[in-house]
């Protein structure tokens, strides 16, 4: 019987067509599932890849025999499990020396130790090195038996481990079937895939997939995970693989455990860097920052270099991994105890740290809100001492349950704001847990230490949350002295009217001593009064005069932002400014009105509608304007065409002509989004001298780089 119909003659046909089909299929797969998690490149549309992994899936439903342990099918799914196995690790999983001297000096001490151990001296040459992130999961270890996945194992105590196979399936990036077709470009001969391979590496999420996994379990109110790292450890030590699907892991390989040796056929492999390159071709991930370098300098400039690209990178790292690149001289060094003498972790300072919860403060806000703040006992935690931490509102201090006295850990990471990231648990927790469980009589509810108040600490004004709201806020508006603050530092600030040298400490001083009540207050200090103030010469007197002086002379789109307005940023008050043309015209439009203005929805035209009715509001429009405050104003203007809309540009470093706010006012009023830090998403980054890590980054993502003549380039539209 003939059939022109492959895949029906495959789905419906003999088995061993059938069996045809699905490796076929397989393979496919595999290879699509490698083009897609690894290399970060599909070669064809998610819908593609569901509909073969349906075809797959019905030809397996059908015939059961053909399910393989490769199967991409079995990725997902599987049985709940009990418990975990014990794995025996064939050659033991070691740790590596830890080098805390985070200084250059770190670096030199293990070159020398490396030199001396091989009794070089000092005409020799340099060692070369592996220098590689060190990655902040979990190892694992993957074996592989004749190119197919066949058991998981967590490293354990380093001799005896856990089988979490079912779950790291479910890890895209990891191969379940090694096969040849993943050469890269690069390879001519690949070795083939020896009988037995284990691979050792770390399984980690990475960033953007913890922050999304952290917003869902927020929504389901689910307690949020402390970070990257436990994420993924709790999610590969899950008994349930559904869930662990859920949990998106990423891979890294890093070396070898047991291999068919070169006399049974096995590889040889001379260096670390070829058995990576081979690792990486056999369809495994493997960094791209991970780079040969030769001597002590050059291991230290990795580490800064890496260090200084370590808050842009998609995963944390914790340190960078020094190896010596040789395998016959890592043999010659060996091992002291349980760790080789051939490599070391050379770390970063933390990120993280332990400390105590000594109260829980509230901060007002510029538009009222209130913030829980965290006092801390003083902890050294990236880079700064660190003696608060935000707890961003009540709803955050129940889900994370933070009490004072609790020890938590607390977060900096970059220039971000430390944040209570979590507390640990204490002795206190099973006399919480008992009065919690049941049988335990009498049973006391959940009673934190912390309430929010219902007056405002500061001026006593009630304390509301609107429905839906996670946030509290003082109904004082202006009456209250820490918005009046906030609402003057804001109305100074470089982007709104700039007034130089009015910080928060002076604003502090004139507020609380009763000297500036508004910001039409502002303009009528005098010599007097400012030098009355401790601290203040006369000199220093006479600058502020000046700067608010200078800053008489602003634009509407300046003023406008600087009022401080409910949901009026910077862009809103640029489009307001342009689509009205005058004060005068903002302030008497109706909600409808306001509504017309592009990107203005009903929530911001109705808050700029309400503020300009508040009297209060229009009088202190009308002093600022009395204390000489003016601004070019002229006709409604048609909006510019926006040849970058809907497009994302990053600067970075200094440019010849052009300072950062120009440049990012240009790229704005042509449409485009100025983002902080480089993704995927990112359409140009724009370099000046000096750029840094995001250079470096869109190197690596291979997203165009212009100058500042590239830049105005594609202003005019002449870049595609
Ligand atoms: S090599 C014998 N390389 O750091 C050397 N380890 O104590 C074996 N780690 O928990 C490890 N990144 O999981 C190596 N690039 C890297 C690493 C790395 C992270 C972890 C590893 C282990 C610890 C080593």
């Amino acid at each position: 019987m003939a059939s022109g119909n492959e895949s029906g003659a495959a789905a419906g046909g003999p088995p061993d067509a059938a069996a045809a089909r699905a490796k076929a299929l397989r393979e496919q797969l595999n290879h699509h599932a490698w083009r897609y998690y690894t290399l970060d490149d599909p070669a064809i549309p998610d819908a593609e890849y569901d509909r073969l992994f349906q075809e797959l899936q019905a030809l397996e439903a059908a015939h059961p025999d053909l399910q393989t342990p490769d199967s991409p099918t079995q990725r997902v799914g599987g049985r709940l499990l009990e418990g975990f196995a014990s794995v025996r690790h064939t050659v033991p999983m070691l740790s590596i020396r830890t080098e805390t001297d985070t200084q250059a000096s770190g670096a030199t001490a293990f070159d020398a130790r490396v030199r001396r151990e091989l009794g070089l001296g000092e005409a020799d040459p340099p060692v070369e090195y592996v220098a590689e992130p060190k990655f902040d999961g979990l190892a694992m270890s993957l074996r592989y038996e004749d190119g197919v996945l066949v058991q998981a194992a967590t490293r354990g105590d380093g001799e005896v481990g856990e089988e979490v196979t079912q779950n790291v399936r479910t890890i895209g990036q990891i191969p379940l079937r090694i096969s040849s077709p993943h050469a890269l470009p690069l390879h001519g001969s690949l070795p083939p895939v020896p009988p037995l391979l284990e691979v050792r590496g770390e399984v980690y999420m990475r960033r953007d997939d913890f922050d999304a996994l952290n917003a869902r379990q927020r929504e389901k109110g689910d307690k949020s995970f402390v970070n990257p790292r436990n994420a993924a450890a709790g999610a590969v030590r899950q008994l349930d693989p559904a869930i662990a699907a859920q949990r998106p892991l990423s891979f890294f390989a890093y070396g070898l455990g047991a291999i068919t040796p070169p006399e049974q056929g096995g590889p040889q492999f001379d260096s670390h860097l070829e058995l990576l390159q081979t690792l990486k071709s056999w369809g495994f991930p493997v960094a791209a920052s991970v780079e040969r370098v030769f001597g002590a300098a050059e291991l230290a400039a990795y580490h800064a270099r890496i260090g200084a690209l370590r808050d842009s990178l998609p995963y944390d790292i914790d340190g960078v991994v020094y190896k010596v690149d040789s395998l016959s001289l890592q043999r010659r060094l060996g091992f002291v105890t349980r760790e080789p003498r051939w490599a070391v972790a050379h770390k970063y300072p933390a990120q993280e740290q332990l400390t105590t919860v000594l109260a829980i403060d509230i901060q007002v806000g510029r538009t009222g809100k209130l913030t829980p703040v965290a006092k801390l006992a003083p902890v050294f935690v990236g880079g700064v001492t660190v003696t608060n931490a935000t707890l961003h509102n009540l709803f955050e201090v129940r889900n994370k349950d933070v009490r004072v006295g609790d020890r938590v850990i607390v977060r900096r990471a970059g220039d971000v704001i430390p944040e209570v990231v979590g507390r640990v648990p204490s002795t206190t927790d099973s006399a919480r847990a008992m009065l919690s469980s049941p049988g335990h009589a009498p049973r006391q509810p959940y009673v934190p230490n912390f309430r929010m108040p219902r007056r405002c600490p500061i001026c006593a004004s009630a304390v509301v949350r609107e429905k839906g709201e996670a946030n509290h806020r003082c109904t004082g508006g202006l009456f209250c002295s820490a918005q009046r603050k906030q609402a003057i530092l804001h109305f100074a600030q470089r982007r709104a009217v700039e007034i130089e040298g009015l910080g928060d400490k002076l604003v502090d001083q004139l507020v609380d001593g009763g000297i500036v009540r508004t910001l039409p207050d502002l303009y009528r200090l005098g010599l007097v009064a400012l030098t009355g103030l401790a601290r203040m010469a006369e000199k220093s007197g006479q600058n502020i005069l000046q700067a608010l002086e200078k800053s008489k002379q602003t634009t509407l789109p300046r003023f406008l932002f600087g009022l401080g307005i409910r949901h009026v940023g910077e862009a809103t008050a640029k489009e307001l400014a342009r689509h009205f043309g005058t004060l005068d015209a903002v302030m008497a439009a109706s909600v409808e009105q306001l509504c017309e203005v592009s990107d203005i929805g009903p929530v911001v035209a109705q808050s700029v509608h309400t503020f300009f009715q508040q009297p209060h509001n229009r009088e202190v429009v009308e002093q600022l304007r009395a204390c000489g405050l003016t601004w070019p104003e002229g006709e409604p203007a048609a909006r510019a065409p926006q040849p970058l809309a809907g497009q994302t540009v990053v600067l970075t470093g200094t440019l010849p002509t052009l300072s950062r706010d120009e440049a990012k006012d240009l790229l704005e009023a042509a449409g485009a989004k100025v983002a902080g830090s480089v993704s995927k998403k990112t359409h140009y980054v724009v370099a000046g001298t000096e750029a840094g890590s995001k250079l470096e980054k869109a190197l690596a993502l291979g997203i165009p780089v212009l100058d500042e003549a590239g830049m105005l380039e594609l202003l005019k539209g002449a870049v595609p």
